[in-house]
């Protein structure tokens, strides 16, 4: 018989995301409509392994819908790698008279939270928080609406200044390994090319070519966004080359960083982090475990936490294609 949960932990852990709050937030509400107690664990698995943990109720997420980061901090726990980490992280949660975890992330926290639901039987739900959108199984991931569209306004201020001085600007944004930000701020922004890690066929000289032509139809200022991940060549080599090979072009890079990790969600990633929030509670008191809630046609789903983590998730081909008619 599944045991009746009367108490639910919820963490953030990775990096975080816009809509992190949001999410922590309809995950306490939801707890509160079953009548089931809620506490908050801080700096994800690290908060687990000290024991920094919070009752919260409510009010305790009041006025937190529309901030950024997550008020219950976020880390990167080296000692939950180890299997005496998660021992501990263990002992207290049963402590603290847990019954199952809701832990927001990305696909390292998952994995985390996998090998927890393996080693100690205790119910897990995740829910997809990172930018990077590189989770399998879910249309999106909380956070990658937003820097989506901070990194589309960075573009256009970029290409402000690039149309003035007719330079070519090389625009490096966040994805980790995948290439879902440049490709879609790319097609946003309106980019001239789009690098990204699926595309395997990569080539500088074809790269040149390609500006080349820009040049003869009468573009007289380019805007490349190359994602961080492996693209052929980092972004100071290319530019180096771009420099070597055309003096007569003038290249700056300009690497966004950070930024896109911040500010205030968008309604689209508050909405979907209340979805996915309450969804959460719903599957762990139906006495689900071991599955990430993902979104599939604006619909919650339960997605098996080893398909969530299935590195062979593949890229929206389609946006590959309007991406290269559109920027002609
Ligand atoms: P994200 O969840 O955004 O992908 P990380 O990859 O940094 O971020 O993972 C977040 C945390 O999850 C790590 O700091 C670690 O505590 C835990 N974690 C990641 N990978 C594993 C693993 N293989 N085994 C156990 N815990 C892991
Ligand atoms: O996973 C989110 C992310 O912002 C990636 O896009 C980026 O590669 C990484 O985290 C940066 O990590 P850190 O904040 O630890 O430098």
């Amino acid at each position: 018989m599944v045991k009746k949960i009367k108490k639910i932990g919820v963490l953030t852990s990775g990096g975080d995301a816009p809509g992190m709050n949001a999410a922590i937030r309809a995950v306490v509400r939801a707890c509160a409509d079953y009548e089931v107690e809620c506490v908050g664990i801080y700096e994800g698995y690290r908060g687990l392994m000290r024991n920094e943990m919070i009752p919260m109720g409510p009010r305790s997420v009041a006025n937190m819908i529309n901030r950024g980061g997550t008020f219950l901090r976020s880390a990167r726990c080296m000692e939950f790698l180890e299997p005496e980490g998660r021992v501990i992280a263990h002992q207290n949660l049963i402590k603290n008279n847990i019954d199952a975890l809701v832990v927001i992330g990305g696909d390292g926290s998952f994995t985390g939270a996998l090998k927890l639901n393996n080693e100690f039987d205790f119910p897990i739900v995740g829910i997809p928080g990172t930018i990077d959108n590189d989770i399998n199984g879910t249309d999106y991931t909380i956070g990658y609406d937003t820097a989506l569209n901070t990194v589309v306004e960075a573009i256009d201020k970029i290409r402000d200044t690039a149309s003035s001085h007719n330079r070519l600007f090389l625009v490096e944004v966040m994805g980790r390994d995948a290439g879902d930000i440049a490709i879609s701020a790319g097609i946003g922004g309106g980019a001239e090319e789009i690098l990204i890690p699926e595309k395997k066929n990569f080539s500088i000289d074809r790269l040149i070519e390609s500006l080349d032509h820009s040049h003869e139809t009468g573009k007289t200022s380019s805007i490349i966004v190359v994602a961080e991940g492996k693209t052929g060549m980092n972004i100071l080599e290319m530019r180096d080359y771009v420099n070597k090979h055309r003096p007569e072009y003038d290249v700056r890079v300009s690497v966004l960083g950070h930024m896109q990790r911040g500010g205030s969600p968008t309604c689209f990633d508050r909405v979907l982090a209340s979805k996915l929030g309450v969804a959460a509670v719903d599957a762990l008191i139906e006495g689900k475990t071991n599955i990430m809630i993902g979104v599939s046609h604006r619909t919650p789903v339960c997605v098996d936490l080893n398909i969530a983590l299935n590195k062979n998730r593949k890229l929206d081909t389609n946006l590959l294609r309007v991406a290269d008619i559109v920027s002609k």
